[in-house]
C-alpha cells in the first residue's frame, strides 16, 4: 500500500514507525545499529522504520515510499537489492560462507580489488569500515616503530576505536592516556602540519585523512605536497577512502588524483549493502601482517568473518558492476542533475542562501542555514519534515545509481515546495511552528 504523501507534515503521521521506534529503544542502546541512524537524526516521530528497499526506493512499515539518499550510509551506491551483486552472493550462499581455511574466492577477490585500484599492492579484508582504519593505524605504529597518529581535523569520522572516538566530544569510557597519542592537522594546510609534525619530531606514526570529501577537490598540489611531508618526515601516508572509493572513481580518490598512499582503506560502497572493507598498500608494509619476514609479526587483521565468501563475491560483483557499467560516472551526472534542480528550486523560493548543496557531484550533502546564515538543526528539522512528507528521504543528497531522472525531478520539485516553507519561516525570524518537536539534533554531542 502506497500512502499519499500530503503536504502539510503537520498531517503526514507515521503511527507504526513511532511505536517500533520505542520498542527499538527498548531493546537497543540508541534504537540503531548506527548513530547516523538514530531517530535523534530525525524530525520528532518522523523517522520511518524500514520494512524493505528496491533500487532507489524504500518502505516504511507506515506503508509509505520514499526515494532515498545516501542508501546505507553511503554503502548502498547501486541500489537496493542490485540484481548483479544479489546473484553473485546468492550463487556463493549455496557454495558455503566459512571454512577452516581460505577458499579460492579470496584469490579471486585480491585479483579483483588490485585490478580495480592498481596504485595497491597488496590487500586484505575485513567486514567494517573501522576494522581496516584501526589495522592501518597499528601497522603504521608497527613499523615506524612511533607512538602518535595524526588525524585530519577537518574530516568526520575515521572509526569506532579509542584512537579516534577519544577525540570527539562522546569520549566516555577512553582513557586520557589514549586520547593524548592522538594528534590533528588541518585539511588543506601543509604549512600547518609541517609545524605539527616538527612539535612532534620523530613522534608521529602517520597522517591519516580522506582524501578528499569535505572539500569537493583537494587544493591544487595538496596530495602530492602531503605525500612529500610524509616521506620527509618518515611517516605512513593513510587515505581513508571509504567514501571516496568507487565514488571518486573505480580506483578511489588515490585513481582520480594520482597520488599513492602508503596504505588506504576501504569499505561502505565496496559491497553494495553486503559486510565488507579492505585494507590496501605497499608490499613493504603489508608484509608485515604477513608470514614472510623475519620482523616483530604485526597482528594486522585477523577475523572469523573477514573472508565470509558472499560478501566477497558481493565485492567481485559491485567493482565488476562499476567498471563494465561506468557507475561512477552515473553517479557523478545524476548528481549533476540533482544539485542544478535544488540550487535553482532554492534560489526561485528566495533561500538560495538557506539551503545549500555541497561537496562532489557523486557525493552531495546540504547545509541548512538560519536568517544570520548560521548551520542550523532547527531549519534541518524543517526541511527534513517537508522532504519526508513529499515522499523523500534525505539525510543528504548522495545519489545511488539506481536512481532515474524521474526521482531526481521529483526530488526537486518537493525541495522545492520545501523551500517555499523555509522562506515563510526566515520571514517569520523562527521556524519553530514547523519544527513539530525537537529539532534532530548532531550525532557527536556528550549528553543525550
Ligand atoms: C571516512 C570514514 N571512515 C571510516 C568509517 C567507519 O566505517 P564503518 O562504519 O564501516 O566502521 C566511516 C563510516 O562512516 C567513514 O565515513
Amino acid at each position: 500500500m502506497d500512502t499519499e504523501h500530503t503536504e502539510e507534515s503537520e498531517e503526514f503521521v507515521l503511527t507504526r514507525s513511532r511505536t517500533a521506534n520505542e520498542r527499538l529503544h527498548d531493546l537497543i542502546p540508541g534504537g540503531a545499529h548506527t548513530y547516523a541512524k538514530g531517530d535523534d537524526q530525525y524530525p520528532e516521530n518522523l523517522a520511518p522504520v524500514i520494512s524493505h528497499g528496491r533500487g532507489a526506493h524504500v518502505w516504511d512499515i507506515d506503508g509509505n515510499r520514499y526515494i532515498e539518499y545516501g542508501s546505507g550510509l553511503r554503502s548502498v551506491s547501486l541500489g537496493h537489492a542490485h540484481p548483479r551483486v544479489i546473484e553473485a552472493v546468492r550463487r556463493q550462499l549455496d557454495r558455503g560462507s566459512n571454512f577452516v581455511r581460505p577458499s579460492i574466492v579470496e584469490v579471486e577477490a585480491g585479483e579483483r580489488f588490485l585490478a580495480t585500484v592498481p596504485s595497491a599492492e597488496m590487500v586484505k579484508f575485513a567486514k567494517n569500515g573501522s576494522d581496516v582504519t584501526t589495522a592501518a593505524v597499528r601497522l603504521a605504529r608497527a613499523v615506524t616503530g612511533r607512538p602518535r597518529v595524526a588525524i585530519c581535523a577537518d574530516h568526520p569520522f575515521f572509526s569506532t576505536d579509542d584512537w579516534f572516538i577519544g577525540t570527539t566530544p562522546m569520549s566516555a569510557g577512553i582513557p586520557t592516556a589514549t586520547t593524548e597519542l592522538t594528534v590533528s592537522f588541518p585539511y588543506g594546510d601543509l604549512a600547518a602540519t609541517e609545524e605539527m609534525l616538527t612539535r612532534h619530531q620523530d613522534e608521529v606514526a602517520c597522517l591519516i585523512l580522506e582524501p578528499a570529501t569535505t572539500h569537493t577537490e583537494p587544493p591544487p598540489g595538496y596530495l602530492a605536497g602531503l605525500r612529500e611531508l610524509a616521506d620527509r618526515h618518515g611517516c605512513v601516508l593513510i587515505f581513508d577512502e571509504m567514501i571516496t572509493g568507487l565514488r571518486w572513481s573505480e580506483a578511489g580518490a588515490q585513481g582520480l588524483y594520482g597520488v599513492v598512499p602508503d596504505l588506504s582503506t576501504f569499505g561502505k560502497a565496496l559491497g553494495n549493502g553486503f559486510a565488507v572493507s579492505a585494507l590496501a598498500g605497499r608490499r613493504e608494509l603489508m608484509e608485515r601482517g604477513g608470514l614472510r619476514h623475519s620482523d616483530d609479526r604485526v597482528f594486522l587483521l585477523s577475523t572469523t568473518h573477514g573472508a565470509e565468501t558472499h560478501s566477497l563475491a558481493a565485492a567481485m560483483a559491485v567493482q565488476a558492476t562499476y567498471v563494465e557499467e561506468g557507475i561512477t560516472a552515473q553517479l557523478h551526472a545524476l548528481g549533476e542533475r540533482l544539485a542544478a534542480g535544488v540550487r535553482e528550486a532554492a534560489a526561485s523560493m528566495g533561500v538560495g542562501d538557506h539551503v545549500v548543496v555541497r561537496g562532489r557531484h557523486s557525493n552531495l550533502v546540504f547545509a541548512t542555514l538560519d536568517e544570520n546564515r548560521q548551520p542550523s538543526q532547527r531549519y534541518r528539522t524543517l526541511f527534513l519534515r517537508r522532504l519526508l512528507a513529499g515522499g523523500v528521504l534525505a539525510p543528504s543528497f548522495v545519489v545511488s545509481s539506481a536512481l532515474s531522472d524521474a526521482d531526481i525531478d521529483h526530488t526537486v520539485d518537493v525541495v522545492a515546495q520545501a523551500c517555499a516553507v523555509y522562506r515563510k519561516a526566515l520571514d517569520a525570524g523562527d521556524p519553530t511552528p514547523w519544527l513539530g518537536g525537537r529539532p534532530v539534533k548532531p550525532v557527536f554531542r556528550r549528553l543525550a
